[in-house]
């Protein structure tokens, strides 16, 4: 088969390499899924650029999310039969070959129905940004009537966290830097956008929410965003913190924080429990059947231009998911 992979961390252009390896044959419990779409996320450039732990893997084929065709199932397989539309998760969580590359065997578990009206191109974009939303959104209970901040609505998670939170009934304001990002979560459904660059964010959202806050902040920047955190979050209220990137290692005002009771809740979508990671599945492809989530494409590159993909996710420009298209000429 075709694939592109690396054998040590730096540059894309530098370590990714294309090739031909052995197409895998799916074991027991297993499917083998002819991929046509694989998408790329932050974590995945990042492991590749060496930010992460030094590489575990003599090779890696990078990205856990992608999207193609079951061509093969492995003994005791019972859910999926060949022909079957699908959309993997968690592709090179923990194994080395991931969905840059024409064929994966994974767990049957880890390839859900992919809705007929969606592409393999938005397919791929579910894995990682959508199943993080959901968890963030859901993890502490249903959001219906609920009035729910997602910071950075126009980041690939933060464009699914609004359309959940809309899906689950809440109301949503978000935070954005440009017109062009608030207009895109406008488009996602969000209620109110909020610019974080040129706005008092914490005096716009008690204005908006007539000084009462947020029942939850689904939230991209931890650190740098926490004086707003405590400004606007209600007590007993849940922070469900995916990033920090701004500021990895902050400083927790504890007490005043405790005094609030509130709930901060760190999500990695790789490692969250079976039970999670099903509940977004289910309720990933029943809002995506009811067309109730549009998927932002930013970027398509065919695995030949597998580099520069990557640097299309490095250079941070991308209102949406890039997705390496394979197969495509
Ligand atoms: N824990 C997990 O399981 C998990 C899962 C997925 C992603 N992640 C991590 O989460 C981060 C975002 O991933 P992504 O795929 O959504 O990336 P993305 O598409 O680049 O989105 C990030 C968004 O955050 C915005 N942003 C940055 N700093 C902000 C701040 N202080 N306040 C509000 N918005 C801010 C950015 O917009 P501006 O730059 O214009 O502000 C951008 O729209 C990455 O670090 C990724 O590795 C973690």
């Amino acid at each position: 088969m075709k694939a592109g992979w690396y054998e040590k961390v730096g540059a894309a252009r530098e370590v990714i390499h294309l090739g031909e390896m052995d197409t895998p044959s799916a074991g027991p419990g297993e499917v083998r899924v002819r991929l046509h779409a694989s998408g790329v996320n932050p974590s995945d450039v990042k492991k590749r650029a060496g930010s992460g732990r030094p590489l575990q893997e003599a090779r890696v084929i990078p990205h856990s999310d992608g999207a193609g065709i079951v061509d093969q199932v492995g003994a005791g397989v019972t859910t999926h039969q060949a022909g079957d539309r699908v959309w993997v998760y968690n592709g090179q969580w923990e194994r080395p070959f991931g969905t840059a590359a024409e064929y994966i065997t994974l767990p049957m578990s880890q390839a859900m129905p992919l809705p007929a009206q969606m592409s393999f191109a938005e397919g791929a974009c579910l894995g990682i940004p959508a199943m993080t939303a959901h968890r963030c959104v859901f993890a502490d209970g249903p959001v219906t009537g609920q009035t729910i901040l997602v910071t950075g609505g126009a980041g690939a998670v933060g464009h699914y966290a609004i359309q959940l939170a809309k899906w689950g009934g809440a109301t949503v304001l978000t935070t954005i830097s440009s017109e062009a990002k608030a207009e895109h979560a406008r488009q996602a459904g969000a209620d109110h956008t909020i610019n974080y660059r040129s706005e008092d964010v914490a005096a716009r959202i008690l204005e908006i929410t007539a000084g009462a806050g947020v029942d939850r902040i689904v939230e991209v920047d931890f650190g740098r965003n926490l004086p707003v955190t405590q400004a606007v979050l209600k007590e007993n209220s849940t922070i469900a913190c995916y990033a920090s990137m701004s500021d990895p290692t902050p400083t927790l005002p504890f007490y005043p924080l405790m005094f609030r009771n509130f709930n901060l809740r760190l999500v990695l979508v790789y490692s969250m429990s079976v039970e999670a990671k099903q509940q977004a599945c289910q309720d990933i492809v029943q809002a995506c059947e009811a067309g109730q989530l549009s998927h932002a494409i930013a970027a398509r590159f065919p695995l030949e231009q597998l580099a520069e993909a990557h640097e299309a996710v490095e250079g941070g420009q991308a209102i949406g998911n890039v997705v390496v298209e394979i197969g495509r000429a």
